[in-house]
């Protein structure tokens, strides 16, 4: 039978063959993939406002050196919260920057600049006007055409998993804004829950944590080093020395931090992912419960790097956890594989 899609994709008309490229702005993490050519950048999802100049001045890595060091006009802003668009302003600002780090490097020697065409993700839970927001903050960056794909089909396809095929799988992604566990199957989702108590909500719990117990307050940044250097499911007590101010003297003050304390901090967070993986298990319909268990479920994003994470949920939902992604970059990798895929994209593209 006669493909148009296929017959399509074959065409090389400029706007089909034109540069495709792929968006991830996670909470944490922005990813910008480009067809056969990988990913071109990770960077922070943060940038630095001057209110006196009236501009953006810091992107990225840069922001995120200088937060907690800045004079009071220059405002740190994270315009992506839970997943989604917080700041509209500034989101494009720093998509035109992250283009302008990656995409526009490929054809800076070009008169005439390629038509871009943007594929992103965006979680299933956003809203109507959420979805809007990220299509025009493309537009508004000089992305010409754009289309959106459910984030928790393209972190299973990064999984390295066939979201067409009808044996579904339990995908758990433990991000930096959102805890998304969907199960994926037969093009779609069938079932799934998010929590909004992620990788940036843990760095509050041990900065809430650090000031009750020990009285020091500590900047963001040093809550999420704690987190990273110290926390693991294994067993292993590690301590390090860090300083913060003290809330009795508003002075430096030392104090050593154990990896039990960040257990400790973060336990409840933990218990409650636990809880939310088995409640999507049990509200799954029952036909494929049973192939969910034989397979095991993927975890993945940037939490799942703790060491011994997948033996802490082995341990409390009793099921087999594979978590052997390129944890960082499932999403942006499935993202790139689902858009090249032209014979089945216009199943999944739901703007
Ligand atoms: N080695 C590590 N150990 C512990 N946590 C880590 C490690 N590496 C990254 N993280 C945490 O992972 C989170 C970022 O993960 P990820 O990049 O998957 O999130 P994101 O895609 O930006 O967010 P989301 O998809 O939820 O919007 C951050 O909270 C970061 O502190
Ligand atoms: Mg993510």
């Amino acid at each position: 039978m006669f493909n148009f899609t296929n017959f399509l994709s074959k065409i090389k008309l400029p706007f089909f063959t034109g540069f495709e490229v792929y968006f991830d702005f996670g909470t944490s993490e922005s990813k910008i993939g480009i067809k056969d050519k990988g990913v071109v950048l990770r960077e922070p999802t943060i940038l630095a406002y001057n209110s006196r100049a009236s501009e953006y001045l810091f992107f990225g890595n840069e922001a995120k050196a200088i937060t907690g060091k800045t004079p009071d006009f220059i405002k740190i802003i994270k315009p992506v919260n839970s997943g989604v668009i917080s700041d509209f302003d500034a989101q494009v600002a720093l998509t035109k920057k992250y283009l302008e780090r990656s995409a526009h490097l490929y054809f800076s020697d070009q008169m005439i600049k390629p038509a871009l065409t943007g594929f992103a993700v965006i979680p299933t839970t956003a809203t109507e006007i959420e979805q809007k927001a990220l299509q025009e903050a493309l537009y508004k960056s000089g992305v010409s055409q754009v289309f959106l794909i459910e984030k928790g089909l393209a972190t299973a396809a990064g999984c390295n998993l066939n979201i067409f095929s009808h044996q579904p799988n339990l995908i758990v992604d433990l991000g930096g804004g959102l805890i998304e566990i969907e199960i994926v199957g037969s093009g779609g989702i069938i079932s799934q829950r998010t929590l909004k108590t992620a990788g940036e909500n843990m760095n509050k719990l041990i900065f809430n944590y650090i000031y009750l117990k020990y009285g020091v307050i500590l900047g963001e940044a040093t809550c999420e080093e704690l987190k990273v250097s110290l926390l693991n499911f294994f067993g292993e007590e590690k301590t390090v020395t860090i300083r913060g101010k003290s809330l009795e003297t508003g002075l430096p003050k030392s104090v050593k931090i154990k990896s039990s304390d960040i257990k400790e901090a973060l336990l409840s967070n933990f218990n409650q992912i636990v809880d939310a993986v088995k409640e999507t298990i049990e509200s799954a319909p029952p036909e494929i419960i049973d192939e969910i268990i034989e397979r095991g479920i993927y975890i993945t994003g940037g939490l799942s790097k703790i060491i011994g994470i997948e033996k802490f949920f082995e341990q409390e939902i009793k099921i087999k956890m594979i978590n052997e992604q390129p944890y960082l970059y499932a999403t942006i990798n499935g993202l790139s594989k689902l858009a090249k895929d032209k014979e089945n994209l216009s199943k999944i593209i739901f703007n």
